[in-house]
């Protein structure tokens, strides 16, 4: 049953000329079947150079987003209509816009998770892999703000030294990781290497070892490739890196560190997507022209890491 549906994906991707690319956290299932797997950063670099026709996004809108508005000339399909990411949903352009009126001159960092709207309001756009880079870019003695990930934004300011405005907003995935979970693990596992990623608290992350995006957690894995990890992050990156690293051993920090939207996209919806050619995701002009500067500036500042 599952092979007939493989199958027909496989066909289908053929017809429509599609490319199919998924995030680290998408079901196990997805990641084995896409074209290309990668973190936030990753993607974006994918979708701006890829010659298919069709974009199948395995992931949530914002990134689809992304990949529209890094290929206007292409079909982005994203399998479920309402995966979104609650974060990128926790600042409007109104209250971005509001927000530069009391820091007038201050310059605007927004974490890729982030509606289109509101990159169109900011300066410069980064990932959880560059937001360092992006920041250490940026004239030394002006205001910044960053938004809308107060615990990523915490994180570039302390790397960097610069005094940065936060955004109160969160992933509700990683702020369920706790200091108990990784206290937990540590006792059980003491050898282990603690990889924690930056959206999780301050707190979680004063107790881990490395500070990485997804992507940079496969590298750092595939360097010490009989090594033992305790991963604190969403689960579904487990996956990759066991995949990637048959000798090493994974545990996740926490079962609990699931996003429910990643996980919204199933076999069936992709089938559907490339059948039916839904649900197709554009951003209107002018915002994509303004959300494209700072996409571009991101895409351009890579990590050192
Ligand atoms: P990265 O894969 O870029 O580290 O992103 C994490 C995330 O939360 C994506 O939604
Ligand atoms: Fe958004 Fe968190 Fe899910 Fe990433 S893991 S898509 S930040 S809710």
């Amino acid at each position: 049953m599952q092979q007939r549906l493989l199958e027909k994906i496989q066909q289908f991707k053929k017809k429509r000329k599609a490319v199919i690319l998924a995030h680290n956290y998408q079901p196990g299932q997805i990641q084995d079947l896409a074209d290309f797997c990668g973190d936030s950063l990753g993607l974006s670099i994918k979708a701006s150079q890829t010659d298919a026709e069709v974009i199948v996004f395995c992931g949530v809108r914002f990134m689809a987003e992304t990949a529209a508005i890094l290929s206007p000339e292409k079909t982005v399909l994203l399998p479920e209509k309402y995966a979104g990411c609650p974060m990128a949903d926790m600042i409007t352009a109104e209250q971005l816009r509001q927000l530069k009126a009391q820091h007038p001159g201050a310059v605007v960092v927004c974490y890729v998770n982030s509606t289109a709207e509101v990159k169109a309001e900011s300066d410069y756009c980064c990932t959880s892999a560059n937001a360092v880079e992006v920041v250490k870019s940026l004239p030394a003695n002006g205001e910044i703000i960053f938004v809308p990930d107060r615990h990523l934004g915490r994180f570039a300011a302390d790397r960097t030294g610069r005094n940065i405005i936060l955004w109160p907003g969160y992933c509700a995935s990683h702020v369920v990781i706790t200091e108990e979970d990784i206290k937990t693990a540590k006792a059980k596992y003491p050898d282990a290497v603690i990889m924690a990623h930056p959206e999780c608290t301050e707190p979680v992350k004063a107790l881990c070892d490395k500070l990485l995006s997804t992507g940079q957690m496969l590298r750092y894995a595939g360097q010490n490739k009989h090594g033992r990890f305790i991963v604190a992050t969403e689960t579904g990156i487990i996956h990759a890196l066991q995949k990637q690293n048959p000798q090493a051993e994974f545990i996740a920090a926490s079962e609990r560190a699931i996003c429910p939207n990643m996980k919204k996209i199933t076999l069936e919806k992709i089938f559907w997507s490339l059948e039916d050619m839904q649900h197709k995701v554009t951003v209107d002009e002018p915002i994509r022209t303004k959300a494209r500067k700072a996409i571009d500036r991101m895409v351009e500042i890579l990590p050192t890491e």
